[in-house]
């Protein structure tokens, strides 16, 4: 989780505790009359919100994928609290995966949990009280007292001291930022699990859709390693497009960083399966005898149709003016002619992610639809 909160034992802070007190008589009287979290709402504008939870959706996607392929249970058995009452996915199954795919999609799956949990899709809140707020050993400390938890219990915890630091000496500024930092776990609220068609039909409509025909058999991602993968490259992808599209759009420093923290890993694990798909990327999937570059350069071609804004997807072997400086054919990366990360729109995605072409039109990976004010202002009922 990139925003955690920096949490130390009573016996660790006693030393810091003992100097914030001798402190906090001087302090107070120039901080903001009331420090419950409650009161930081205002903090993030409510567009950063609306962007920082639109892409939720596809977490939750990818939380539930990475986890049945790779355990066989989903965030049902490993947290049920982030799913927030939100149904279970349709057409789940455990994949037939080697040791070493299984490891790394289990690590893709709980770092998707991780995701959910900073989001807030359901996380618990802590409501915590300042006790100070002291600058010392050129750090800015703040003391709180954990008061309440709200959602996902944790009563437990009430009465623990928590401590929060960053860089000192350089004026307030940093304490208006550590206080923005309390608010976002508080006022991204999330939303339920939207359902999800995790079905193999599902991911076969997709392939056939990609190559304009019913492949037969009916492709199957849950059947081996190679075809799991081909499988993800459909997914963490349009995630980071997400994410680079949104983060022009925020307005909060405290957002940019929650975005720039997702999209790495969201960019780490996209190329981690481009990179595994391009060692086998001349390789013949079986039975089609279609090769694993074709395989991707027919799923990219039909997310650029789906999304309906020119070219901001590429399989992996490319003609050469696509791939990097216009001099390569292999394409082990996506990115634009200088080699830079292209961006979607929410709509764009929700195009893509529905199957549809249109933002407006649920269906897909998604029957009724994405959550979220972005995606549910497309939907018919709203
Ligand atoms: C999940 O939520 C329930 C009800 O709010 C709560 O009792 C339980 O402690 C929570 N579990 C965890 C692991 O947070
Ligand atoms: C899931 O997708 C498959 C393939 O499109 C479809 O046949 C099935 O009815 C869907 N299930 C739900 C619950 O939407």
């Amino acid at each position: 989780m990139a925003l955690s909160i920096p949490t130390t034992s009573m016996a660790t802070t006693t030393t810091i505790t003992t100097v914030v007190i001798s402190s906090i008589l001087l302090l107070l009287p120039f901080l903001p009359t009331s420090y419950c979290s409650e009161n930081y709402n205002t903090a993030i504008p409510g567009s950063d919100i609306d962007l920082l939870e639109f892409p939720l959706n596809l977490e939750y996607l990818e939380a539930e994928f990475f986890l049945w392929g790779s355990l066989g249970y989903g965030l049902d058995s490993i947290a049920p609290n982030l799913t927030m009452g939100g149904p279970p996915p349709v057409g789940t199954t455990k994949a037939r995966l080697d040791p070493f795919t299984k490891d790394v999609i289990l690590q893709f799956a709980f770092q998707e949990v991780g995701h959910l949990s900073d989001g807030s899709g359901g996380g618990r809140v802590v409501v915590a009280a300042v006790v100070g707020v002291v600058e010392w050993q050129r750090k800015w400390w703040v003391v709180m007292v954990v008061v309440g938890w709200k959602g996902g219990g944790g009563g437990g915890d009430v009465g623990r001291i928590v401590v929060w630091w960053g860089g000192g000496g350089d004026g307030g500024g940093r304490i208006v930022e550590m206080m923005i930092v309390w608010a976002i776990q508080n006022t991204v609220k999330g939303f339920p699990r939207p359902l999800l068609n995790l079905s193999a039909e599902a991911f076969g409509n997709v392939m056939n859709s990609a190559f304009g025909r019913a492949l037969n058999p009916a492709f199957d991602p849950y059947a081996n390693e190679l075809n799991f993968l081909l499988a993800s490259y459909v997914v963490p992808y349009v995630g980071l497009t997400g994410y680079v599209g949104a983060n022009p759009k925020l307005q909060s420093p405290i957002s940019k960083r929650l975005v720039a923290g997702l999209l790495a890993v969201e960019s780490g694990q996209d190329a981690v399966i481009r990179g595994l798909l391009y060692e086998r990327a001349r390789e013949k999937v079986q039975p089609y005898g279609i090769t694993v570059a074709k395989f991707t350069n027919r799923i990219s071609k039909l997310r650029n149709k789906l999304g309906n804004a020119g070219v901001k997807d590429e399989g992996l072997i490319v003609p050469t003016f696509q791939g990097a400086e216009g001099k390569l054919k292999g394409n082990v990366l996506a990115g634009d002619q200088n080699s830079v990360g292209y961006d979607r729109t929410p709509e764009e995605i929700l195009r893509i992610i529905y199957s549809s072409g249109d933002e407006h039109v649920p269906g897909g990976f998604y029957p009724k639809g994405a959550d979220g004010r972005i995606a549910k202002s497309h939907l018919p009922s709203a």
